[in-house]
């Protein structure tokens, strides 16, 4: 969401610099196909005298009072197109249009209702913001680099469905949209799909790479052909029930599925390395956790936390990290987790792990003092059923704290603050 302010503010600066620059949009226009660098129209008499052009070279930009407008027969434009601030604009085409070398923008059209790009075959980036109004917009694109969709009232988006491949696909914030079915084979940087409508169904079917993938707010979500995650992975706070991701085998840096209330089913059947931090966290309905025995490595920390009763690591060799598996529910048994602690597996220095019915937790560390080796095992004994107080802090707390019983009430604020941070990083 920084990053989409951000883009918002340069835009909007940038748009009111051209205007300003060309303050009468006659004189950039009249010059025939080449509009310098860039041009402004704010009439439909502006877009006549390129009619009759069928390849346009700068920037255009259309804003000011237009009730409809169309570009007749531009074919090819050599720049960028962008609608904006256009108060008045109901209706505009461009249906001759293939080719725009560099962004199509169409940002801040309060009454816009239809666009129309019926032969709009290629764009480098096409960013849809703030169209409150918007029902339709038609394309055919089969190339872009970048899609960025937001605060629109698009209930689909469709036109996209025979692209194989961008860098970046953002949705977010659309409110009534219902479905987006994709046929993207790879997203090259991000693939973020969040805050639409609360029941908006997501497929990637053929989808078989991404470097960043997050959802939020998705009721449902299917990635059959998905293998590999280069970055991160995330599922946050989702409606979605079914989270199965069979040809998944690698995630580059963290996975993580939190907060998914109505989460029943979490299977990556193949998932054998995940290169930063592994979290399962806050996803309320998920009691069996056994979708991942195929798991072997995690290079960062590994947390899970909920109300689950089974959690299925078994094939479980490397954690580089420290470990915090905590459950409300008292027939988790921590003994599988436990062993693995103490064959060496997990590397970091803090070891928690807690059910409901009683808590045990170490720190495994060659600095390990005997005081902490005491709190330990007085740890062993405690009844916590549910109370955090006995967990064991963060390493690089216990390292501060060496000696201090202090140490032990920081646990619910460092928990809280790792996954907070894990989750910051996916944005
Ligand atoms: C439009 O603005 C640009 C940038 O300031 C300038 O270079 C160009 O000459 C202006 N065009 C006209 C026709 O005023
Ligand atoms: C259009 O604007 C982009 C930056 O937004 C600039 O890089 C490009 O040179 C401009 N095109 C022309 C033909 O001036
Ligand atoms: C949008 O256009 C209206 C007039 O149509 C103008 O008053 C307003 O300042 C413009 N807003 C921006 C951000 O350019
Ligand atoms: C906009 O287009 C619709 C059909 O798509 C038409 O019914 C309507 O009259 C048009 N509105 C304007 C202002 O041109
Ligand atoms: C997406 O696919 C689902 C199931 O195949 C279908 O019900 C839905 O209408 C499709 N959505 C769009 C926008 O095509
Ligand atoms: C995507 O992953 C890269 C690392 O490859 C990271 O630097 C970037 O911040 C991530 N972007 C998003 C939007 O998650
Ligand atoms: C991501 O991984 C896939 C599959 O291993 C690979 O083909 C692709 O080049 C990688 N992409 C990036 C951006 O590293
Ligand atoms: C989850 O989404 C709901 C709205 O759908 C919101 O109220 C809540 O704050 C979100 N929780 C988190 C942890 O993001
Ligand atoms: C979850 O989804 C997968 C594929 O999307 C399907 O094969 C499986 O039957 C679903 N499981 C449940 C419990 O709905
Ligand atoms: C795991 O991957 C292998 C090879 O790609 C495939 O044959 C197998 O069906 C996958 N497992 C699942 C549960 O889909
Ligand atoms: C877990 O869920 C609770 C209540 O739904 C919420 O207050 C808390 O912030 C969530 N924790 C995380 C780490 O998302
Ligand atoms: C776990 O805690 C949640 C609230 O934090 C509660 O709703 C749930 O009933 C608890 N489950 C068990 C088994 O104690």
């Amino acid at each position: 969401m920084q990053f989409k302010k951000t883009a918002l503010a340069a835009t909007v600066v940038a748009a009111s610099t051209v205007s300003a620059a060309n303050s009468t949009s006659t004189q950039s226009i009249a010059s025939g196909c080449s509009l310098g660098s860039s041009a402004t129209a704010t009439a439909q008499a502006d877009l006549d005298k390129i009619a009759s052009c069928t390849e346009l070279s700068g920037n255009l930009t259309i804003t000011g009072s237009l009730g409809s407008a169309a570009l007749a027969n531009v074919k090819k434009i050599d720049g960028s197109l962008k609608l904006y601030n256009a108060t008045d604009l109901v209706n505009f085409s461009a249906d001759s249009l293939t080719v725009v070398t560099g962004g199509l923008t169409l940002q801040d059209l309060t009454v816009l209702q239809s666009a129309s790009f019926g032969s709009l075959q290629q764009v480098d980036s096409i960013v849809l913001q703030t169209l409150p109004a918007v029902s339709t917009f038609t394309t055919n694109l089969q190339k872009a680099n970048v899609i960025q969709i937001s605060d629109t009232t698009l209930e689909s988006v469709d036109g996209f469905s025979t692209l194989k491949e961008v860098s970046e696909l953002n949705i977010n914030n659309n409110r009534y949209l219902s479905s987006f079915n994709s046929s993207l084979e790879s997203v090259s940087d991000s693939l973020q799909i969040s805050f639409n409508g609360e029941s908006t169904q997501v497929s990637f079917n053929d989808l078989v790479w991404a470097n960043n993938i997050t959802l939020r707010d998705v009721e449902r979500a299917t990635f059959p052909k998905l293998e590999t995650v280069n970055a991160s992975l995330g599922f946050i706070n989702n409606t979605i029930t079914n989270i199965t991701l069979d040809k998944l085998t690698k995630v580059g840096q963290t996975f993580s599925v939190t907060s998914n209330n109505d989460l029943t089913t979490l299977e990556c059947k193949n998932l054998t390395s995940v290169g930063g931090g592994f979290v399962v966290a806050n996803n309320t309905d998920l009691s069996n956790i056994d979708g991942f025995s195929n798991l072997q490595t995690v290079g960062g920390a590994i947390i899970v936390t909920g109300e689950f009763s089974t959690l299925d690591l078994s094939s479980l060799k490397s954690v580089r990290g420290d470990a915090t598996i905590e459950t409300n529910a008292s027939n988790y048994s921590c003994s599988a987790i436990k062993k693995l602690q103490s064959n060496g597996a997990i590397q970091g220095d803090s070891f928690v792990c807690k059910n409901g019915a009683k808590s045990s937790s170490s720190v495994q560390s060659s600095a390990t003092s005997s005081s902490k080796s005491s709190k330990t095992s007085s740890n062993h004994n405690s009844d916590s059923t549910g109370s955090q107080s006995a967990t064991s802090a963060s390493s690089s707390s216990s390292k501060k704290s060496k000696g201090m019983a202090v140490a032990q009430f920081a646990p619910v604020n460092s928990l809280m603050g790792s996954i907070a941070a894990v989750a910051i990083a996916l944005l």
